[in-house]
């Protein structure tokens, strides 16, 4: 049976006393209990947040890490080292990333292997620019990222992949895909999923949906069939509106 997630994406903000901040708030809202929820802290504070949630239903997950397990490779961190200090999950392929980093599906291939390897969760992120949307490529777009970085993996691993689809244009620009956009997608890639592999591993995937998911329209995006839940960037740093997007399943 796939899960219903929601988990906040804090991107490239709170140091160190605004986390220890928000995580205290997020501890004080109430949550009904129908969903995993995580939080991605900035790298230098997850080592604090794992203690800080330590004994609390939030996970505490990852932005990114790279694919080699340690060397020459400034500024980055491995998957061991997020193992070691508590984190299990990881997001990987952001539309950030691929854009300002030049993360290519061939780098997320290689980074998801990685994680894998070291037995963690990777919430795999992918979708299409506005210029794919309006020349109507873009099903084939996210197929093509999904294909190329997850589709070389054996059935039996996918327990371990959380798929977010966040279209490009609705990231950070208060601009929503609609509930029937969100769900025509997300029946696209699970049909892709069970042409590949078959339909239980179909129909036990889940498929978060990201873009400006608000408090006030997250009840109808959970409401679609193949939609599991979100991928929250901007709501996700107060914690009443993270928890009133928690509480929308
Ligand atoms: P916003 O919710 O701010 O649009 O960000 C979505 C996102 O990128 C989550 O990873």
């Amino acid at each position: 049976m796939r899960k219903n997630i929601v988990a906040g994406n804090w991107k490239m903000n709170n140091d160190l006393s605004q986390t220890q901040a928000l995580i205290a708030d997020l501890k004080q809202q109430k949550e009904a209990g129908r969903c995993e929820i995580m939080i991605a802290p900035t790298m230098p504070n997850l080592y604090n947040a794992c203690e800080l949630l330590r004994d609390s239903k939030i996970e505490v997950i990852g932005q990114n890490m790279h694919f080699a397990s340690h060397g020459a490779y400034t500024g980055e961190v491995s998957a061991s080292m997020l193992k070691g200090i508590g984190v299990n999950t990881v997001i990987l392929g952001h539309s950030e990333r691929r854009t300002y980093f030049n993360e290519t599906d061939e780098m997320l291939a290689q980074k998801v292997d990685a994680a894998l390897a070291h037995e963690m969760r990777v919430i795999f992120c992918f979708g299409e620019e506005l210029k794919d949307r309006k020349a109507g490529n873009h099903e084939a777009v996210v197929a093509t990222q999904i294909k190329n970085a997850l589709f070389h993996l054996p059935e039996r691993a996918w327990k371990h992949i959380v798929l977010a689809y966040e279209p490009v244009w609705a990231i950070g620009t208060g601009e929503t895909a609609t509930p029937e956009q969100a769900q025509e997608m997300h029946a696209f890639i699970r049909k892709a999923i069970e042409n590949q592999y078959s339909a239980v591993l179909a129909d036990n995937t889940s498929i978060l949906y990201g873009g400006s998911v608000k408090p006030n329209n997250a009840k109808s995006i959970f409401s679609k069939p193949d939609v599991d839940g979100g991928l929250i960037g901007g709501a996700a740093l107060q914690a009443e509106d993270f928890f009133t997007i928690v509480n929308a399943f």
